[in-house]
């Protein structure tokens, strides 16, 4: 899929250019001259060539709600700029592709936009498993990423616990998001005893299970029960019945939308009645509000938060797309703004310059007023949201 989406602006700079050369684009008013060099009469209009970003996200499959705010929210910063003139005179064309939230198909699509488009900046993917595998291509050709929201610590960091050049992230990361929630459910809930399930093979729910656990025995909780199952799996009575047998205070559900409205639902069915709590996985429009009502997950945005930047961020949006914007939408529209800014601080294409304007920068974006650390993680807080009368009731903001 590809979008074009700088139309207008392009044409508006062609005639423009055609003005200036004094000439007239229509073939008529073209002397008929028989005698005289044709290029002395036919205008060239030369629009500045189109600065490429790619847009990597999960727009078919389990989680597409992720992927269709985050196309919204990147797309509609990326017109607001063209709306201005583009960056460095430059008009953007975005490159859209469906990377489906999966190693495999991320991969492919980093490559296609890498290697057949000439893309050198991406903003992607939604899902740490897609976004860590996206950055393994584009780290090593000095291609900019700047995932959105994927929290897992690995993106950013190889294994050596090198920072990759290249690679940046709007959203805070999961060792401080899987903090807040221990430290929600020890202190605000008074929980003692917490269950965690985790998909062992997603690197965003096992990382942030293992910080939560972590987190919570560190503060005097105790974990009694912690069960893994698999992205395929839709049956979980076996590990729901070991967790109804516990009792325990909380039900940690570190997973995306899909995953938590099957284990909930079940849940529910086996008549349990520990408090839910869970992620930003959490956040989307086809959680299933009657299985998980009254519990809490930690986000990066409440579209209730009263800041002017982001209450006009929620009404430009609302009235673009007709729905308020999730989290999803919020950071892909800060790492769009992001981005832009530092290829306009640095008045630079390329993307080694651009990433060490990103390095320098302070943005104030709708998710906070950000700069990076050494391990190019933006610092901000977190929010913490409930899930009430089928609303996401703001609850608490909590600061690194
Ligand atoms: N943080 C999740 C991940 O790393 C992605 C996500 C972010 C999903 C925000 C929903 C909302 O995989």
């Amino acid at each position: 899929m590809r979008t074009r989406i700088f139309v207008s602006l392009t044409l508006v700079l062609a005639t423009l250019a055609l003005a200036a050369c004094g000439g007239s684009p229509s073939p008529t008013a073209a002397p008929a001259a028989t005698d005289a060099p044709a290029a002395t009469t036919a205008p060239t209009a030369v629009a500045a060539t189109p600065v490429k970003i790619a847009i990597l996200a999960p727009l078919s499959g389990d989680v597409a709600t992720f992927g269709e705010s985050t196309k919204n929210g990147a797309e509609m910063a990326i017109a607001e700029w063209n709306d201005k003139g583009g960056v460095n005179g430059r008009p953007i064309e975005t490159v859209v592709e469906d990377s489906q939230c999966s190693a495999e198909a991320a991969v492919s699509a980093a490559n296609k936009v890498i290697n057949q488009e000439g893309v050198k900046f991406i903003i992607g993917e939604v899902c740490s498993s897609a976004s860590i595998p996206i950055s393994g291509i584009a780290a090593p050709k000095g291609v900019v990423q700047i995932s959105p929201t994927s929290t897992n610590v690995n993106v950013t960091v190889d294994e050596n616990g090198v920072t990759k050049a290249t690679i940046f992230r709007a959203c805070f990361i999961d060792p401080f998001q899987g903090k807040v929630a221990a430290k929600f459910a020890l202190d605000n809930l008074k929980a003692k005893t917490a269950a965690v399930l985790l998909d062992q093979g997603n690197d965003y729910v096992r990382g942030l299970a293992e910080v939560f656990i972590a987190e919570f025995e560190a503060g005097g909780g105790q974990i009694v029960v912690k069960e893994t199952y698999t992205g395929e799996d839709t049956d979980f009575s076996a590990i729901l019945t070991k967790v109804k047998d516990a009792n325990p205070d909380i039900l940690y559900l570190p997973d995306y939308y899909s995953t938590v409205n099957l284990i909930a639902g079940q849940a529910k069915e086996k008549g349990i009645t520990a408090v839910l709590m869970g992620g930003d996985g959490w956040d989307s429009d086809k959680l299933d509000r009657a299985v998980v009502e009254g519990g809490y997950f930690t986000n990066h945005f409440s579209s209730d938060d009263t800041r002017p930047i982001v209450q006009d961020f929620v009404k430009k949006y609302e009235e673009k797309y007709g729905a308020k914007p999730d989290a999803l939408a919020a950071l892909a529209y800060d790492a769009a703004t992001i981005l832009l800014q530092a290829m306009k601080d640095s008045n630079a294409d390329d993307p080694a310059q651009v990433a060490k304007a990103m390095e320098a920068g302070k943005f104030s974006v709708v998710s906070g007023d950000i700069s990076y650390d050494s391990q190019h993680n933006p610092v901000k807080a977190a929010v913490v949201l409930k899930v009430e009368g089928g609303k996401f009731a703001y609850t608490a903001t909590v600061a690194p």
